[in-house]
């Protein structure tokens, strides 16, 4: 598949739709699923996202002269694994929010026990979309396999899930940032490695494709918590105000001083980018447009 200029925003819409394509293909397995199981699949995932996830993967693995199916693929699986958590994240015994992705939240529709299969049939598919790549080195798969587990498993997110909803921060912004690390920047950092593992990037390099998305990835969590806080729902596109007693940067620090710390985040995931070696440009548009909301960019 080829892509006429990637480093355009229009070949960032191109890419997005690649993705999109790879997702709806992915939920339609052609197997004989209970249609309320498939149907709440489809409905957290297909949902209208920024899918800034599979597109990093995207971005890192490839030249950007051509859309990579194998890239696509993997992004597919880092997708599934984000949306999983999203759908255990909206749960009454979690953040208790009625409206994701600009829809009523998937236990809204179907049930919290059907929207709870759904998640673990999400998760368990990207360890499947993984396993079945088409690429010729086993070893490469299983980095694969184990970079998206380390990010996902209980020293991960699911690490970092439990922290936030023990609220058992110390109350100081470095345990804060931590749980941000934890609760997002794992598995952006693991999108990162990924899309790095695919190119074939020494260790020094992944070291500061690491770092970059550790670092967008604080920056992300920061802002999307700006969002909760200062966004209309109807802008976030998901019910805001959640986490307004919690223990996070954003409440710590008060607004201007997390915006600061945002754009202190972003410029050093920029810097990172830029020791990694990857062309600079796709990225630096990528992140302009996420940040805007928060008016961080
Ligand atoms: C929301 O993620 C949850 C966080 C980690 C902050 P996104 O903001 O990437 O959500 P979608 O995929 O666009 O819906
Ligand atoms: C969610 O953080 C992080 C994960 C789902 C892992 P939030 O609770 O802030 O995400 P939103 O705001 O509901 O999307
Ligand atoms: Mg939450
Ligand atoms: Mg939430
Ligand atoms: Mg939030």
């Amino acid at each position: 598949m080829t892509s006429p200029n990637l480093n355009s925003d229009d070949a960032l819409v191109a890419l997005r739709g690649a993705v999109e394509d790879c997702l709806t293909a992915a939920v339609n397995l052609g197997a004989p699923v209970p249609a309320s199981l498939r149907n709440a699949v489809s409905h957290a995932l297909l949902g209208p996202s920024k899918r800034v996830r599979p597109v990093i993967v995207h971005l890192i693995a490839s030249n950007l002269s051509r859309i990579d199916p194998v890239a696509l693929q993997v992004g597919a699986a880092v997708e599934m694994v984000h949306t999983a958590s999203l759908v255990l994240d909206d749960l009454p015994c979690m953040d208790d929010a009625a409206t994701r992705r600009q829809r009523p939240a998937t236990h809204k529709v179907y049930g919290e026990a059907t929207a709870i299969l759904a998640s673990i049939a999400l998760l368990n598919r990207a360890f499947g979309i993984l396993a079945a790549l088409e690429i010729e080195d086993a070893a490469t798969k299983l980095r694969l396999i184990e970079t998206l587990e380390n990010a996902v498993g209980w020293n991960g997110l699911v690490a970092g899930q439990e922290l936030d909803i023990l609220g058992n921060v110390d109350g100081d912004r470095a345990s804060a940032e931590h749980l941000n690390w934890l609760k997002t920047g794992v598995l952006f950092c693991a999108a990162a490695e990924m899309g790095g593992i695919l190119r074939g990037m020494e260790a020094d390099k992944l070291g500061h494709i690491r770092e970059f998305a550790r670092e967008l990835g604080l920056a992300f969590q920061m802002a999307d918590d700006l969002i909760d806080r200062t966004a209309t729902a109807q802008d976030a596109g998901k019910d805001v105000g959640k986490d307004r007693n919690k223990t996070n940067v954003v409440n710590l620090l008060g607004i201007e001083a997390s915006r600061q710390a945002c754009i202190e985040h972003l410029a050093r995931a920029d810097a990172a980018l830029v020791q990694s070696g990857i062309d600079p440009g796709p990225i630096r548009s990528l992140m302009a447009r996420l940040f805007k909301l928060s008016g961080t960019a």
